[in-house]
């Protein structure tokens, strides 16, 4: 303070070295405070991207566990419960026609209620003994032992004396066979297309679950539309896997005195060389996916000539715009979105391949269905929480492969 009193007071007036001293130290300051304020705008640049890239990276996160699967959790602490006949005749009313709800290949399905009144399918296989019981046994515990919220859940066997019962979670809402080709007298509605492509995201889970999640993977064999079953709410679940292994007669995966499944559903490879890989269950679900898009069964001679093949007659409409349009269920009345058409073609088209390495692996075509399913869910809040409220373990599940559409 004395200091300066005294500079000022001795000399009052600055010289001129001194002011361009002055002016120099002043554009310094000048230049110091435009660096300081740079590397501030930097800095929160560089920390905005931070958060913005954190974010993402924790959404991608988010993501890959909302759609991951509940492993077989329960695979070494539960077996399938064992019923006894007499249980089974009780739960039916001694297998009452009236509690009939559908015939198969392997038999008829009744619907029953368990002694813990809990409902079920009851399927009564009528092969009765083909299979030594030990055989049916252990095949039957080891379906049993797959959990996934996209398959049917295996409750139990009865395997008293000769016959050889399953007995499954109830779907009330039937089959999406049953569903998609309602004439109207069944009193099912008609399936929008939002349900249908949820369908087609469930049943691919569920696929996709047999395929990669278990090991040795799981093959379907008869992966069809009347295989895929809808609970109260419209959810899918893929059934009746393993079960062709009930009645086949197999060499090394070969199966030596026919070919398994059903009339327009199986595989080129696997119709002419007997030749099973997860790619036939694929190309199944091309088909399947081909139902969902134009409401047609896969086979149907009472079509005009070129129309009797689903496969046949869409495969080459469906890379074409217009003839796509042409190709939808006439049921969905023109409600569908466009974009999700072509996509949802995309799909069908790279599944029904006659070459099977040129099929993609259901983890491909989940992840190409998700983004169609999530962009609904997201805006209706509706079926996403099911995703994420059924996750009991979590596994890795490949989110980062590339979608193939
Ligand atoms: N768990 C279930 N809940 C409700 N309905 C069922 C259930 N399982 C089967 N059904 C009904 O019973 C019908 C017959 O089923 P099933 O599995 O025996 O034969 P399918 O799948 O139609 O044909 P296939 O035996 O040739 O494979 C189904 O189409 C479905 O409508
Ligand atoms: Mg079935």
């Amino acid at each position: 303070m004395v200091l300066y009193e005294s500079q000022y007071t001795s000399d009052p007036v600055p010289s001129a070295k001194e002011a361009s001293d002055r002016s120099k130290i002043n554009n310094l300051l000048i230049v110091i405070s435009l660096l300081t304020s740079l590397a501030f705008l930097i800095l929160l640049a560089a920390f905005l991207f931070y958060c913005y890239t954190r974010r993402k990276f924790k959404n991608k996160e988010s993501k890959k566990t909302t759609y991951d699967y509940t492993l077989p959790t329960k695979a070494v602490s539960q077996e399938a419960q064992v019923f006894t006949y007499k249980q089974l005749l009780l739960a039916t009313d001694n297998f009452s026609p009236l509690n009939v709800v559908g015939h198969g290949g392997f038999g008829s399905v009744y619907r029953g209620v368990l002694p813990d009144g809990r409902l079920a399918a009851v399927k009564q296989l009528d092969r009765e003994g083909k299979q030594g019981d030990r055989e049916f046994k252990v095949e039957v515990d080891m379906l049993s032992r797959l959990h996934s919220p996209y398959l049917l859940e295996l409750l139990g066997y009865c395997a008293d004396r000769n016959h050889r019962i399953l007995v499954y979670d109830y779907m009330p809402n039937g089959s999406l066979q049953k569903n998609l080709y309602s004439d109207g007298t069944t009193g099912s509605p008609i399936l929008d297309w939002p349900t249908r492509m949820r369908i087609a995201l469930d049943a691919a889970c569920g696929l996709e679950y047999l395929h990669e999640f278990i090991s040795p993977p799981i093959i379907h064999r008869d992966f069809k539309s009347s295989n895929i079953l809808l609970d109260g709410e419209f959810n899918a679940k893929v059934s009746d896997f393993g079960l062709a292994r009930l009645g086949s007669d197999e060499i090394n995966g070969y199966v030596t005195t026919r070919v398994l499944g059903t009339q327009g559903y199986v595989a080129p490879e696997y119709a002419l060389t007997g030749h099973l890989t997860t790619k036939s269950d694929v190309y199944s679900y091309g088909v399947v996916l081909l139902e969902i898009l134009t409401g047609r069964v896969p086979v149907d001679m009472k079509r005009p000539p070129g129309e009797g093949i689903l496969v046949a007659w869409a495969l080459p409409r469906l890379t074409d715009r217009d003839k796509l349009k042409e190709m939808v269920d006439p049921a969905l009345e023109g409600q569908y979105d466009m974009k999700e058409l072509i996509q949802l073609a995309a799909i069908a088209a790279i599944c029904v391949q006659p070459e099977a390495n040129y099929r993609p692996l259901m983890t491909d075509v989940v992840q190409s269905l998700i983004p169609l399913v999530e962009r609904r869910a997201s805006s209706k809040a509706t079926r996403f929480s099911r995703f994420s409220s059924q996750i009991v373990n979590m596994k890795s599940s490949s989110t980062d492969r590339g979608s193939i559409v």
